[in-house]
């Protein structure tokens, strides 16, 4: 095959229409060469996503967004090498329309099409600022997942801890909604902390004592209630629970790190856009690995990062019968 390879990848798991384009070179290496999302907005009248708005969203933008990403790479469809697409986890409507569109694109132009998992690919979206090889730890902290990994080889994913009740990014959104801060809370949050005291309400360590590598957010989110009804401040509440938060998720990281023996850690997802998170990382001993800039909430330059991984594995490609999946698990314990 020639080079240099380009690879579109499109994620439509959820409310955000997402499609990218890398360039895989003869060495190995990948850059991000598009990265087009459109985010839905008609869901936040109803303070959730509805999946068949999302479904019917995608359906309406997946074909602009994707001429967007393409002229942004400066190529048209016959330059592509290969198309990849998420096929699960998410909402399954949501998620046929980015797979079938990604089947259609590859049959009609006659390239290879893999199917991608959702996880694999907030993992690859890391591998924009490094060059990614296994052993490493994999800490994945969006709105709807918190889980850790062991990577020890490429395409092995051991999960070595999970979220025992809310997901990070959950928790962001619902301690900002709880202050009055906004939507998305993530960033709200992160906002507001810079202003208030991290000492003015007491947040204890989830979890505490724990020989495993497991989170959990429901006691901070319930401390923060408690101080909110208390008459704390907004601020000084989001500082504390931000500090609560990150020191608990690198702290686990860190001892997990320890245990497996692993010097790299790839945090992403979300809530790896946290700039607390990354200060803490950056400060600790092991060698921190985050998406690049626009890459860490659902995108489909991800996507294309992880169809890049399996092509230079070699992995063969799925096949154009490959279906949607709500649930997926990328390993078992
Ligand atoms: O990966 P993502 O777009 O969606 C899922 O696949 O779930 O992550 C969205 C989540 C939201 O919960 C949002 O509040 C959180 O990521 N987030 C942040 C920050 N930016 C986004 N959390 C903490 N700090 C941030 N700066
Ligand atoms: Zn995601």
């Amino acid at each position: 095959m020639t080079f240099p390879r380009y690879i579109l990848g499109i994620d439509t798991s959820c409310d955000d229409t997402g499609v990218g384009v890398v360039e895989l070179a003869p060495d190995g290496s990948v850059q991000v060469r598009a990265n087009r999302v459109w985010s839905q907005t008609v869901h936040a009248q109803y303070g959730g996503v509805l999946p068949e708005l999302a479904s019917r969203e995608h359906v309406e933008r997946i074909d602009t967004v994707t001429g967007d990403a393409l002229a942004e790479a400066g190529l048209t469809a016959g330059d592509l090498a290969a198309v990849a697409a998420t096929s699960g986890p998410g909402l399954v409507g949501a998620l046929l329309v980015g797979l079938m569109y990604g089947k259609g694109m590859a049959q009609a132009l006659g390239v290879p099409f893999y199917a991608a998992h959702h996880l694999e690919g907030h993992i690859f979206a890391a591998a924009s600022e490094a060059d990614l090889q296994a052993p490493y730890l994999a800490l994945v902290v969006s709105g709807g997942h918190t889980h850790l990994f062991d990577v020890p080889r490429e395409g092995e994913y051991v999960l070595v801890g999970a979220t025992r009740d809310d997901a990070a990014g959950e928790a962001f959104d619902k301690v900002a909604r709880l202050a009055g801060l906004g939507y998305p809370g993530g960033p709200a949050i992160s906002e507001a902390a810079r202003r208030g005291d991290p000492e003015a309400v007491p947040f204890k360590e989830p979890l505490q004592g724990q020989k495993g590598f497991d989170f959990s957010f429901s006691g901070l989110k319930t401390a923060a209630l408690l101080a909110h009804r208390a008459g704390a401040k907004p601020e000084d509440l989001a500082a504390g629970f931000e500090r609560a938060a990150v020191r608990f998720l690198v702290g686990t990281t860190l001892r997990a790190a320890r245990a497996y023996g692993r010097e790299t850690v790839v945090v992403s997802g979300g809530v790896a856009a946290n700039r607390a998170l990354r200060e803490a990382f950056a400060a600790s001993s092991v060698r921190a690995v985050f998406p690049g800039k626009g890459l860490n909430t659902d995108n489909g330059a991800m996507i294309a990062l992880a169809g890049a991984a399996a092509i230079r594995a070699g992995r063969a490609p799925s096949p154009l019968s490959e279906g949607a999946v709500a649930y997926a698990p990328l390993a078992s314990v």
